[in-house]
């Protein structure tokens, strides 16, 4: 956990937190870093809590000392979001100081009561209401509705042009004393680019639309830096991730970047044969290709990869007449998150059947996914000569599908 200086009396709590899975489900293999924010005018408040991974309370309260501000301090507790990696230390924090006033949105409000039974001392505020803290911290709230939960809320301070945006504009990825873009190497912005990505991917990809508006009505204000709630601060260049974002929502339905997912699935190797065979037709196209195994390779991962790619090739065989399992279940979760528009082709083998084409058929409508399949290539056991032939004339359709999409 650690502290660093945002800008004018505007200080960074983070706590990074590894070895879980996210949200219990997201593998995490850079870590996550949960941002509080601590704003002292005349009056001190904190914006979004860090919660207990790393024996909060007491480091959040080691850090304040290093501000010098004493708990009992904080007049406010600005709750932007009600999810629990954004409130979960409000419980610890009532036992220090039972004073302090709750800010947050009416839906947030009830989420409080249900969450912790918490309902004293709670000011509700709307778009466009202000909490004055004193030496020109003029903080002004703004709705953003389903980024990532219904009640999210960003707070701005129009100060010093500070957007605390909350899980918008988030990433995953832990902080470092660096954790501004203005203290980042190009290398380190990469890293964190590939991590936005994937906490957009995996957190907040169904909420694309949302993301959308959000991104709008902030854009009327006047903002110098964003803070997010995960991830690094944009000081420098916010609109490096602004844009970044306005990218990732744009890639829900396609297209998104000039790559291609392949997806993966075989039992004794005969739909593998093939998949070994595609890799080196895609290496000869000279395309920028990313290969998930199955269930070996986690959904997250993979939701990622589909979510920057505007081609998507699936390959598994039929299992009791349906798919592959561990392809239904990955394929169900692009549907969830709302993977649309994609440039597609799926082969695979089958023993007798087959039948895993019918369960793709089913989950693309299920999810009206608009996946635009090229033919698909079914093959007996192992793949012959032929089969290979037609897929590689296959896959170089679809990878001239991909580029048409991506540039025309
Ligand atoms: C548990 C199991 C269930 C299967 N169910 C079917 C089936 O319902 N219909 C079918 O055509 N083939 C079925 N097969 C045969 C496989 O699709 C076939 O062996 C195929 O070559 C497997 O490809 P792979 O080696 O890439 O996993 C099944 C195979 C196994 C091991
Ligand atoms: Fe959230
Ligand atoms: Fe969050």
């Amino acid at each position: 956990m650690n502290v660093t200086k945002v800008s004018d009396d505007t200080y960074l709590l983070s706590v990074n937190v590894e070895n879980i899975l996210f949200e219990g489900l997201w593998e995490i293999p850079n870590g996550v870093a949960l941002n509080s924010y601590i704003i002292k005018g005349e009056k001190t408040a904190i914006i979004d809590g860090v919660c207990g991974w790393d024996g909060v309370p007491e480091s959040l309260f080691a850090l304040l000392d290093k501000l010098n501000i004493d708990p009992k301090s904080i007049e406010y507790l600005i709750i932007n979001h009600m999810e629990p990696d954004h409130s979960g230390w409000i419980e610890d924090f009532k036992k220090i100081n039972p004073n302090f006033k709750v800010v947050c949105s009416k839906k947030s409000a009830e989420l409080l009561d249900a969450f912790y039974g918490h309902t004293e001392n709670v000011t509700v505020v709307t778009d466009d209401d202000t909490l004055d803290l004193g030496n020109g911290h003029i903080l002004k709230f703004v709705e953003i509705p389903n980024v990532h939960w219904p009640d999210t809320i960003a707070t701005f301070d129009t100060l010093t042009g500070t957007l605390f945006s909350c899980d918008a504009f988030g990433s995953f990825g832990n902080a470092t004393e660096s954790n501004y873009d203005d203290m980042l190497k190009s290398d380190d912005i990469d890293f964190y680019e590939n991590e936005a990505v994937r906490y957009y991917a995996n957190i907040v990809a169904a909420f694309s639309m949302p993301v959308k508006k959000a991104i709008d009505k902030c854009s009327a204000l006047p903002i110098k830096i964003i803070a997010p709630g995960h991830g690094i601060v944009w000081r420098e260049n916010p609109n490096k991730i602004i844009e970044d974002y306005i990218r990732y929502a744009s890639y829900q339905k396609g297209p998104a970047k000039e790559e291609i997912t392949l997806i993966w699935g075989s039992m004794y190797g005969m739909t593998e044969k093939a998949v070994n065979y595609v890799v080196k037709v895609l290496e000869e196209e000279n395309i920028k290709f990313n290969v998930h195994r199955v269930p070996e390779v986690s959904w997250g991962t993979v939701l990622a990869s589909a979510w920057n790619s505007t081609g998507i090739i699936l390959a598994m065989p039929t299992y009791e007449y349906k798919m592959f399992p561990p392809m239904a279940a990955v394929l169900e979760e692009l549907g969830k998150k709302k993977v649309f528009g994609r440039k597609a082709f799926r082969f695979g083998s089958y023993g007798w059947s087959g039948g895993a084409q019918k369960e793709l058929d089913e989950i693309m409508n299920k999810y009206c996914m608009k996946w635009d399949f090229i033919e698909p290539v079914e093959f007996k056991g192992s793949p012959r000569d032929e089969d290979l032939q037609l897929i590689e004339t296959r896959i170089r359709d679809l990878v001239k599908e991909v580029r048409n999409a991506v540039n025309s």
